[in-house]
C-alpha cells in the first residue's frame, strides 16, 4: 500500500528539470515491422539507462507473456531509471502492470483511457460520466499498487477543454502523480498544444500536485515542435522515442528534443539528465534491432547530419566550425576517425575502433564481429568506419537467430535459368536445397521458401552500398507482409546475394516470433 503525498524527487527538487520518458520499447515497438526480441529489449533498456533517460516505458505487460517478461526483467536490471508498464483502464491490465514493475527500484504504472467524443462514441461506447468513474476507479487501483502513477487522456487534443479538465481533476484526486495529455493522432499545432496545457494547468484544482507530460505523434511532422511548445506552458515530462519510431509516422524523436534544449538553452532553459554523447550509439542500436534504417538527412543522427557537401559550406567550416554548424558532431557522439583499420589490424585495435565508434560489445559479440571484419579486410581494399558499423549492427541483429545462412552458391548470367544452392542452419540442423528462379535473387529467395514454406508477400527489396567502390558492402533490406503484419530484415556483405539471403532469412525469423506473439495475445483476449 502506498501514501499519496510524493512527487518524483527530480521534479520536486528542480522546477526547471524536464523528465525524459522514453517509449521506444512500447510505442516504438508498436510500429509495423519494429518488433524486438527479449534480448534486444534488454540491450535497448541498458542503453537507455546509460543514456540517462528518467523513465523507460518497457512495454505493455497484459499484451503477451513476452511483454510481461521483458518489463519484469528490465525492472530487475535497470539501475537508474524509473520503469513503467502500460495498462488500459481495466483492473486486470493494471494488476499485470503492477506485477511486472514490482521489482523495479522505481516502478510506475501508466494507465490510459480515451477522453475525446469521437473515441467515446465510436470506440468505447461510453458516456462522459461513465469514463469519469472509470478514471477514479482505475487510478485508485493503480495507486494501491505503486506510488508512481501516470494517467493519460488518450486523444486529449480532440477533447473539449471543459471535459478534459474534469478528467484530469478526477485523476489527480485519485492519486495520479503524472498527467499525460497526448496528441494521439498527431493533429495539434504548437500554439494549440501549448494552449491546452496552459488552460488545464490553470483551471484544474491542485494541478500543481502532478507533473504534466507531453506525448506527440508525428502525423503532421509537428511532434517535436509540439513537445517543445508545451514545455513553455509548464509540461515537465516529454514522452519520446529514439529515432522517432512509433505508431504510424512515429513519436517525437528523443535526440531532437534533447539537442534542441542543449543547443537553444537561451530559449529553452531546462535541465535534463541525458548524456548527449551517447545519442548516436542509441540511434544505431535501435536502428539495428528494429531493422528500421535512419533516413540519411534525419536531424541529429542521420549520416548526413554533419556532412558538408557544398564548396562554400566546406570552406566556411574549415575556417571556423560555427559558420555552418550549430552543434558539434562530438556532442552527439559522432567522433572524427583517428584509427585507420585494415587487414593487419589486431583485436586490440579493433576493440579501440569499436570504442571510438561508440560500441561496447561482450566477448562473444566482439569475437564474432572481429572474425567478420578480418574476412572483409581480406576481400576489400579499404575498410571505412561505415563498414565496421555495418558488421557490428548486423551482428547485433542476428545474434539470437534461430536460422542462419551457412552457404550459398548462385549460377547467374545470360544463359538462364539462374539457380541457387543454399544451406540453412535451422535450429542447429543444416538443410541444403537447390532452386531456380527468374534471376539470381529470385532463385535465392525460392530456395529459402523451399526450406521455410510460408505465404508472406515480399513487400520491399532494397539494396544500398555502404561505401563507394565495386568492392563496397551491400546493405540489403527485405520487408515481408503476412496478414497485415510487416517485418523487416537487413543483411550486409560484399556479396549482394549473400546479403539478400541473410536479410530474407532474418525477416522470416522475425515473422515467426511475431506469429507466436500474436497467437499468445489472441489467447489472452
Ligand atoms: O498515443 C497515445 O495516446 C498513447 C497512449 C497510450 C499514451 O500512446
Ligand atoms: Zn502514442
Amino acid at each position: 500500500m502506498s501514501t499519496k503525498s510524493d512527487k518524483p524527487e527530480a521534479a520536486k527538487a528542480n522546477a526547471d528539470r524536464v523528465l525524459i520518458f522514453d517509449t521506444t520499447l512500447r510505442d516504438g515497438e508498436q510500429c509495423p515491422g519494429a518488433t524486438m526480441n527479449f534480448e534486444e529489449k534488454l540491450e535497448v533498456a541498458d542503453c537507455l539507462d546509460a543514456l540517462g533517460v528518467d523513465i523507460i516505458e518497457a512495454g505493455f505487460p497484459i499484451a503477451s507473456d513476452g511483454d510481461f517478461e521483458a518489463v519484469s526483467a528490465i525492472s530487475k536490471r535497470v539501475k537508474k531509471a524509473t520503469v513503467a508498464g502500460l495498462a488500459r483502464a481495466i483492473f486486470a491490465d493494471i494488476d499485470r502492470a503492477g506485477e511486472a514493475v514490482r521489482h523495479a527500484q522505481r516502478g510506475r504504472i501508466h494507465t490510459f483511457v480515451s477522453t475525446s467524443p469521437i473515441h467515446l462514441a465510436h470506440q468505447m461506447r461510453k458516456t462522459e460520466a461513465e469514463v469519469l468513474e472509470i478514471i477514479t476507479a482505475t487510478v485508485t487501483r493503480a495507486r494501491n499498487l505503486v506510488e508512481d502513477v501516470e494517467w493519460s487522456a488518450m486523444d486529449a487534443t480532440r477533447t473539449s477543454i471543459d471535459y478534459l479538465c474534469r478528467c484530469v481533476e478526477a485523476a489527480i484526486k485519485a492519486g495520479a502523480t503524472t498527467i499525460n495529455l497526448p496528441d494521439t493522432v498527431g493533429y495539434a499545432t504548437p500554439e494549440e498544444y501549448a494552449g491546452m496545457f496552459r488552460a488545464v494547468r490553470e483551471r484544474v484544482a491542485q494541478s500543481d500536485k502532478a507533473i504534466f507530460s507531453t506525448h506527440c505523434h508525428d502525423d503532421l511532422g509537428l511532434a517535436v515542435a509540439n513537445s517543445i511548445a508545451a514545455m513553455a506552458a509548464g509540461a515537465r515530462q516529454i514522452e519520446c522515442t529514439i529515432n522517432g519510431i512509433g505508431e504510424r509516422a512515429g513519436n517525437a524523436a528523443l535526440e531532437e528534443v534533447v539537442m534542441a534544449m542543449r543547443t537553444r538553452r537561451d530559449l529553452l532553459p531546462y535541465d535534463y539528465g541525458i548524456d548527449t554523447t551517447l545519442l548516436s550509439r542509441a540511434s544505431k542500436l535501435v536502428s539495428a534491432v528494429t531493422n528500421f534504417p535512419v533516413q540519411y538527412n534525419k536531424a541529429i543522427v542521420g549520416r548526413n547530419a554533419f556532412a558538408h557537401e557544398s564548396g562554400i559550406h566546406q570552406d566556411g567550416i574549415l575556417k571556423y566550425q560555427q559558420t555552418y554548424e550549430i552543434m558539434t558532431p562530438e556532442s552527439v557522439g559522432v567522433s572524427k576517425s583517428s584509427l585507420v583499420m585494415g587487414k593487419h589490424s589486431g583485436r586490440n585495435a579493433f576493440r579501440s575502433k569499436l570504442k571510438e565508434l561508440g560500441y561496447e560489445l561482450g566477448e562473444n559479440a566482439l569475437e564474432n564481429a572481429f572474425l567478420r571484419f578480418k574476412s572483409l579486410a581480406d576481400r576489400k581494399k579499404q575498410i571505412y568506419d561505415e563498414d565496421i558499423e555495418a558488421i557490428v549492427d548486423e551482428g547485433i541483429a542476428h545474434m539470437h537467430d534461430r536460422m542462419k545462412v551457412v552457404a550459398l552458391t548462385v549460377i547467374a548470367g545470360t544463359m538462364g535459368p539462374q539457380s541457387a544452392t543454399l544451406t540453412l542452419d535451422i535450429e542447429g540442423t543444416e538443410h541444403t536445397v537447390q532452386a531456380i528462379g527468374n534471376g539470381p535473387v529470385d532463385a535465392t529467395f525460392n530456395a529459402i521458401k523451399m526450406l521455410v514454406p510460408h505465404e508472406a508477400k515480399l513487400d520491399l527489396y532494397q539494396v544500398h552500398a555502404v561505401t563507394e567502390g565495386t568492392d563496397a558492402q551491400a546493405k540489403v533490406t527485405v520487408r515481408l507482409e503476412e496478414g497485415g503484419y510487416m517485418v523487416t530484415g537487413r543483411g550486409a556483405e560484399t556479396d549482394t546475394l549473400v546479403a539478400s539471403a541473410r536479410a530474407y532469412v532474418y525477416a522470416l525469423t522475425r515473422l515467426m516470433v511475431k506469429r507466436q506473439k500474436t497467437a499468445r495475445v489472441q489467447q489472452a483476449i
